[in-house]
């Protein structure tokens, strides 16, 4: 027996981050790229395409400092650098992140600390966070997962109180705001990315703002291999990378930057949309938002509550998968403290290190400990989504999540 209407039967092909269709690349991009081609410096040494990109993120955001790097994980790589965590100091983060949020925190020699996280947002609270810190604590990296700002008052009430850095990684969250103010600017240092499946692109490329003096100069000396330039006797300071940004890249992060409100702003009007076509589904609940939080939808999540909706969010998945709809269920597979680098401490040759400087409970990654990291991966099934997504799009996709859902949930009632 099918749900599905004989009106319901079209497919349609969903917009994709990975490719045209679901980005928003043309004509502004094309020019600043041709400008740069055409001047022949391609190097941000030299060029100002990467200046003015840095320049209008920073007033973008009110931040004094903006650099520009080469990824996401280069940019949190800088933050860390910074705050210059001695061999053995622990920074609390998130296991339900990208690696590239983590392996800056071990190529500095510093130990990631696992805090818990909500189960409805998969974002660090700040109890678990609370229950981290030690006295070797330095920073605290707090993701703000899929667009939805964690809870940044009560974390920043916490970490000035104890003097620690909180490192905000934005990579998913352009734009997004507590209280009317913007994540990125609440801690000490904020980073972005621009991977290609970000709000705005420019295929790999990275974002760091700050207000202090001190990590702004660490910052830009860590991209530019901390070679002082523009200093009467400049030197390399410190042992740090060549993360610049090229001006090719500068090009077309500076067009995207002008596309980033329509990006954020289209993500949340359909993301209304798709909440309310959604609401009421028993088992099912659209993105949790807290009060006085905007969510910038990198994607939309949904909580799927598998004692309601037998097989949970993989059985959807896999029915949305037969309707041409790729959804990611669990979102990334394990929590990241049991994937090889950090379960088996794989890191210089074989030294383990900075895992041989530990304290035993900051790597004790028994489940126990994780039981809101654990549900959350149980539970969140992530929807495609990007900023070209329009009405029928989001009409299709709920059509197709209402009648799959329905589908799931009569087959247990008749099987009963
Ligand atoms: C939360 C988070 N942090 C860090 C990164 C790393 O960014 P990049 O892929 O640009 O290195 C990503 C990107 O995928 C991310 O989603």
């Amino acid at each position: 027996m099918s749900f599905i209407s004989s009106s319901e039967k079209a497919s349609l092909t969903l917009p994709s981050d990975q490719d045209a269709s679901g980005r928003t690349l043309g004509e502004e991009e094309i020019l600043l790229l041709r400008e740069v081609i055409e001047s022949g410096t391609l190097t941000s040494t030299k060029g100002s395409m990467v200046s003015n990109l840095e320049q209008r993120f920073g007033a973008l955001l009110g931040s004094k400092h903006a650099y520009a790097c080469a990824s996401g994980t280069a940019a949190i790589h800088c933050a860390v650098a910074a705050i210059d965590p001695e061999p053995g100091d622990e920074i609390v983060t998130s296991a339900i992140t990208d690696m590239g949020a983590i392996t800056p925190i071990l190529y500095q020699g510093a130990i990631p600390v696992f805090a818990d996280v909500d189960s409805r947002t998969g974002n660090l609270t700040t109890e678990a966070i609370e229950q981290c810190l030690s006295e070797r604590t330095r920073a605290i990296i707090v993701t703000n997962l899929f667009g939805n700002p964690a809870d940044m008052v009560a974390i920043m009430e916490l970490a000035n109180a104890r003097g620690v850095h909180v490192i905000e990684d934005c990579a998913q969250a352009y734009l997004t705001g507590v209280n009317g103010r913007l994540v990125g600017t609440l801690g000490s240092i904020g980073c972005f990315s621009l991977q290609q499946g970000k709000h705005i692109t420019t295929g790999e490329g990275g974002l760091v703002v700050t207000d202090d003096e001190e990590l702004a100069r660490r910052v830009r000396l860590f991209i530019n291999k901390a070679w002082g330039y523009g200093d009467a006797k400049p030197d390399h300071y410190f042992l740090a990378l060549n993360y610049r940004m090229n001006e090719l890249q500068g090009a077309v992060a500076l067009a995207q930057l002008e596309k980033l409100d329509y990006s954020v702003s289209q993500r949340q009007l359909m993301a209304v949309r798709l909440n309310k076509s959604l609401e009421g589904l028993e088992g099912i609940e659209t993105p949790y938002v807290a009060d006085g939080a905007a969510h910038s939808y990198w994607k939309y999540c949904l909580w799927v509550d598998g004692a309601k909706v037998p097989g949970g969010p993989v059985a959807l998945g896999a029915k949305l998968k037969d309707q041409n709809i790729a959804t990611a269920p669990r979102y990334i597979q394990k929590p990241a403290f049991q994937c090889a680098v950090l379960r088996d401490q794989r890191t210089f040759g074989n030294s383990r290190f900075p895992f041989t400087l530990a304290r035993p409970e900051a790597v004790d990654y028994s489940p126990e400990k994780f039981p809101g990291t654990f549900e959350f991966l149980d539970r969140v099934l992530v929807l495609p989504w990007n900023e070209r997504y329009e009405e029928q799009h989001v009409d299709y996709l709920a059509n197709r999540i209402v009648s799959q859902h329905r589908l799931l949930t009569q087959t247990e009632v008749a099987a009963q």
